[in-house]
């Protein structure tokens, strides 16, 4: 018999996507570059269900169903485009290739286009949820044509996380939508983790509490307005302790975040599109700061500023419900980023993306899975907001919450503890709420320098000042 789907690239994520396919009754043919991979994966969990173990590309592709559903699970970049190109001579007309790596859009947008070429679907599927997620329910985002969607939809809509019986799947739009949504999916799970940290950063530091105190304090801020995987997880590292020393862990890792490209694309990608990310560009910077020790340790030697916690705290529970509300405030303003620019990519690339259905299936399975992408979708549920800041939940939540948002920044600044993921979402806030903004100075000052023009608040048209001559105004 021949298999319904095919995985290729058995590292942990195909692997356990691939046991997830056989799980749900879908017989999977299976392939890796090295044989062993496959063996063992068949050996340790072949009662799972119907797998085809293959050698060859040409032995996997023959083991399929037509039209063939290939996935490949392989590193981002060059890797991918040699399976691709081993694979495509294999294929027949109708065929459907999808990437379920961490793949840039771009890179999907071409293949999409070269493969449509040869009369083949490529697919860019965003899979979030890491290692669990793979095998016991992602979230999964699939771009591609529609025509794709209708053969593979209903396997990966069982195969995802459900949430209230809805599966946290669904077609994102043409080409490399889904592979764009995923990437601001890890955008705001960059920003979600430094907001989480900022917050631990202030009240072990602002307040001097311990981490096993502070794994309590997320543990109950899990059961409110903030319940998401992420803070259940801050929970469970904080209260955990050193086998080797006794410590408590998050003081023996070195404070030296890493990461590998999809916060760094989202910002380079929101830089091209005009959308103002600054929480996520914050946090990806505070990751690159992070990561340089010798200038670190210079500035240790030779800056001078306030010792941490040498500012006093007068009431520790008012200061802990402070943090709570200003984490949350900045939260929202991240995620109001990201869906901007989700929205001027959808229409920049005519995907027409659904901006709510987004926040319906990122409810479960994913990395940012959170109580508050219900209210998120109740947002996109009837008009567009303009911006989600402004649509009345969260324009309530936050307004109820930023006074103890413009104490704890302000705290922040006094006290010398970094919290650059607060303080800019803060700005942002006001920047957005603002009557009039400085950038009509900025106008002026190019027009200055460099006869730029400026256009006027009370008639049409473009101006400059002849501002090396007698100051008039002339019309550009
Ligand atoms: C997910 C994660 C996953 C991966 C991140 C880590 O949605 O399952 O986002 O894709 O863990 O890409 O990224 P960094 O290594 O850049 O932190």
């Amino acid at each position: 018999d021949l298999a319904q789907i095919g995985v290729s690239g058995l590292a942990v994520m195909g692997r356990n996507l691939a046991r997830n396919l056989a799980r749900n009754g879908f017989s999977v043919a299976l392939h890796n570059r090295t044989s062993a991979r496959t063996k063992s994966l068949v050996a340790e969990h072949g009662d799972e269900g119907t797998f085809v173990p293959t050698e060859t590309l040409e032995e996997f592709v023959a083991a399929l169903e037509r039209p063939r559903r290939v996935v490949i699970m392989v590193k981002a970049g060059a890797p991918t485009d040699a399976v691709i190109d081993e694979l495509v001579p294999l294929l027949d007309e109708g065929d459907i290739v999808i990437d379920c790596g961490n793949a840039h859009y771009a890179d999907t947008r071409r293949r999409e286009a070269d493969l449509r070429e040869r009369g083949l679907h490529f697919v860019g599927a965003g899979v979030s949820g890491g290692e669990e997620g793979a095998l016991l329910g992602p979230s999964i985002m699939p771009g591609g044509s529609k025509e794709s969607y209708a053969t593979l939809g209903p396997m990966f809509e069982k195969i995802a996380a459900h949430v209230d019986g809805t599966p946290c799947c669904v077609h994102v739009g043409p080409d490399g939508a889904g592979h764009f949504v995923k990437m601001v999916h890890n955008g705001i799970e960059y920003a979600d983790m430094q907001l989480i940290a900022e917050a631990y950063d202030l009240l072990r530091d602002g307040l001097g509490a311990s981490a096993a105190d502070l794994s309590r304090i997320f543990a109950e801020w899990n059961t409110g307005d903030l319940a998401s995987f992420l803070i259940e997880i801050t929970a469970e590292v904080l209260g955990h302790t050193d086998a080797a020393t006794g410590q408590a862990f998050v003081d023996v890792v070195l404070d030296q975040a890493e990461q590998k490209g999809t916060g760094r694309w989202t910002v380079q990608t929101a830089l091209d599109l005009g959308v103002p990310v600054t929480g996520i560009a914050e946090a990806t910077f505070a990751r690159a700061l992070s990561a340089h020790p010798e200038q670190r340790d210079a500035a240790r030697e030779a800056l001078p500023g306030p010792a941490r916690g040498s500012v006093p705290v007068s009431d520790r529970d008012a200061f802990v419900d402070d943090v709570r509300k200003a984490l949350y405030a900045s939260k929202v303003v991240a995620y109001a980023q990201g869906y901007d620019q989700m929205a001027a990519a959808s229409a920049e690339y005519g995907w027409d993306i659904d901006l709510g259905a987004m926040a319906t299936i990122w409810r479960g399975g994913c990395i940012i899975r959170a109580r508050f992408l219900d209210r998120i979708k109740d947002a996109y549920a009837e008009e567009r907001p303009a911006s989600l800041l402004v649509a009345p939940y969260f324009r309530d939540a936050v307004a109820e919450g930023q006074e103890a948002w413009r104490r704890i920044v302000a705290h922040a600044a006094k006290a010398g503890i970094p919290t650059p993921g607060f303080s800019s979402a803060l700005a942002y806030y006001d920047a957005l709420r603002a009557d009039r903004l400085p950038a009509a100075l900025i106008q002026g000052l190019r027009d200055f320098f460099g006869a730029h023009t400026y256009k006027r608040v009370d008639r049409e048209g473009t101006f400059h000042t002849l501002w090396g001559g007698d100051r008039a105004e002339v019309e550009a």
